[in-house]
This record gives C-alpha cells, sequence and structure tokens, in this order.
C-alpha cells in the first residue's frame, strides 16, 4: 500500500477542486424537485462542472456512463442516471459527483430528500451525515484509520443501522480512488497510521435495515438486500496536524448538521 504526501501546491488545487464540487452539490440539491428525472440532474451537473473548466471524474470511469451517481430509496451508491426514472415526492436521492480541476480529484455526496419525507427517512438521513462527522473526529495525523472507522461504524449500529461493507472510502488525489481503503464498519486494528497531507475520500454509505447489498444487472447500481432505505455522506478531507480540513466543505460545520434534510 503506498499512501500519498500532497504538497502544498497539489493542496491548493484539491482545496480548489473541492470548493467547487461543494457548489455544485448545493446547486443540485437547491434544484431537487418532484417531476424530474435521473437524467436531468445528470445533465445540469454535467453542464455546472464543465462551467468550472473541471472533468467530471465519474464520466467514462471503468465505463461509468455519466457524471452524477443518482441513487433513488433502497439505491446506496452508483445509480445510472436515467432518462426513464421520475423522482416524485417523498423519495430520498442520493448524489454523489467526482470533479477533476487542473489533474487533481474530489468527491463527495449528499442525500436529500424531495418535498415532505418519513420520519424514519429524515433520521436515516440526519444519522448517516453525523457518522461522518463523528468519523473525521479522529482524523488527524498520529492516529490510525481505523479509529475513523470505528467511530462512523459504532455510531450507526448503536443507533440500530446497517452499515455498508461491501464499499469503502479511499484515499484521492491524482486519481479518484489511491490507497488506502477507508472501511465504514468497526475493525479489529487500528491499521495505518495518518500523516498530514494525505487527503482521504470518506464515505459511509448507511441502512434503515441489514447492512447487506447486491449489485443490480447494470452492473453498477448497489441496492439494498431487503430493499430499505439508504443514505450517503461524502467529503474530500485533509490530514493535518490539527483539525480535518474538509475540502469538499468549506461552510461551518455546525451550518452543515443542522442543515434540513429534504426541500
Ligand atoms: N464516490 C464513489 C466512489 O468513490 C464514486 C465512484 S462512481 C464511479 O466510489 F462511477 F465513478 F465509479
Ligand atoms: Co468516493
Amino acid at each position: 500500500m503506498s499512501v500519498s504526501i500532497k504538497s502544498e501546491r497539489e493542496i491548493a488545487l484539491m482545496r480548489e477542486a473541492g470548493r467547487i464540487l461543494e457548489k455544485v452539490l448545493d446547486h443540485l440539491g437547491e434544484n431537487l424537485k418532484a417531476g424530474m428525472t435521473t437524467k436531468d440532474i445528470d445533465d445540469l451537473g454535467y453542464e455546472m462542472i464543465r462551467s468550472y473548466d473541471c472533468i467530471p471524474s465519474f464520466l467514462d470511469y471503468r465505463g461509468y456512463p455519466a457524471s452524477i451517481c443518482v441513487s433513488v430509496n433502497d439505491e446506496v451508491v452508483h445509480g445510472i442516471p436515467s432518462p426513464k426514472r421520475k423522482i416524485r415526492e417523498g423519495d430520498i436521492v442520493s448524489l454523489d459527483a467526482g470533479v477533476i480541476y487542473k489533474g487533481y480529484h474530489s468527491d463527495a455526496a449528499r442525500t436529500f430528500g424531495i418535498g415532505e419525507i418519513s420520519n424514519e427517512a429524515k433520521n436515516l438521513i440526519k444519522v448517516t451525515r453525523e457518522s461522518f462527522f463523528e468519523g473525521i473526529k479522529f482524523a488527524k495525523s498520529h492516529n490510525h484509520l481505523g479509529d475513523i472507522s470505528n467511530a462512523i461504524g459504532r455510531y450507526c449500529n448503536i443507533r440500530g443501522y446497517g452499515v455498508v461493507r461491501d464499499l469503502c472510502g479511499h484515499g484521492i488525489g491524482t486519481s479518484l480512488h489511491e490507497d488506502p481503503e477507508i472501511p465504514n464498519y468497526e475493525v479489529d486494528k487500528r491499521g495505518l497510521t495518518l500523516r498530514s497531507g494525505m487527503t482521504l475520500a470518506i464515505e459511509p454509505m448507511i441502512n434503515i435495515g441489514t447492512w447487506e447489498v447486491y449489485w443490480m444487472d447494470d452492473d453498477w447500481t448497489v441496492v439494498t438486500a431487503d430493499g430499505k432505505l439508504s443514505a450517503h455522506y461524502e467529503n474530500t478531507v485533509l490530514i493535518t496536524d490539527g483539525e480535518p480540513e474538509i475540502l469538499s466543505l468549506t461552510k461551518p460545520i455546525k451550518e452543515e448538521l443542522e442543515r434540513a434534510v429534504w426541500n
């Protein structure tokens, strides 16, 4: 395993990539409404990413056919946008996006509710988001990767949620996926020692029911095995000697945590 340490120059570029990605996700979230198709969301995202002179990093990645992953309800991640799939009042929609700015990647995801959603759905989205912030309390140099995994996993498990095990977070930089792999579930070994200058995409994928998932016939869309709801929350994070810097979230954490989970 080789985990890259970014220079100040590289960090500056990743900071810009993250800043742009935050704007893209905020814009998409604000514009989501019932009646849109998942392809409409992808089109909007593609145009916006291009308007910032960035490249949508997911497009053509291992054959993925779109810029934004749009995963509805029991879809966990990697939903493929389709002109036939309309989003409806009461749905929850996870948007995952990646941009490349001057050769550097940022990767982030949010789950949004469409109109009024069930309390069960609201709590799922809230806990998923909160678990990310629990995890990054441990994201600083000299701590271990397992500390982050354990904090996320425990936060969700004690609240009765299923923590997806088949997909993990990852290092990020000049590639979308770099070492290390970052589980969201509790682990036995504390693992890799974190160092200032590492950049990590931390991304809990949390289910109301079982943690088990399967892949649909399109070979991309991951769905919950029991058909219950799933939520996703991801940011690109820079490890420092102090508080981590969340590159794809410039607004205050408090504001993000208090943000409504539907619109
Ligand atoms: N956030 C996802 C991940 O890190 C996005 C990848 S989607 C793909 O795996 F289409 F690019 F594969
Ligand atoms: Co990711």
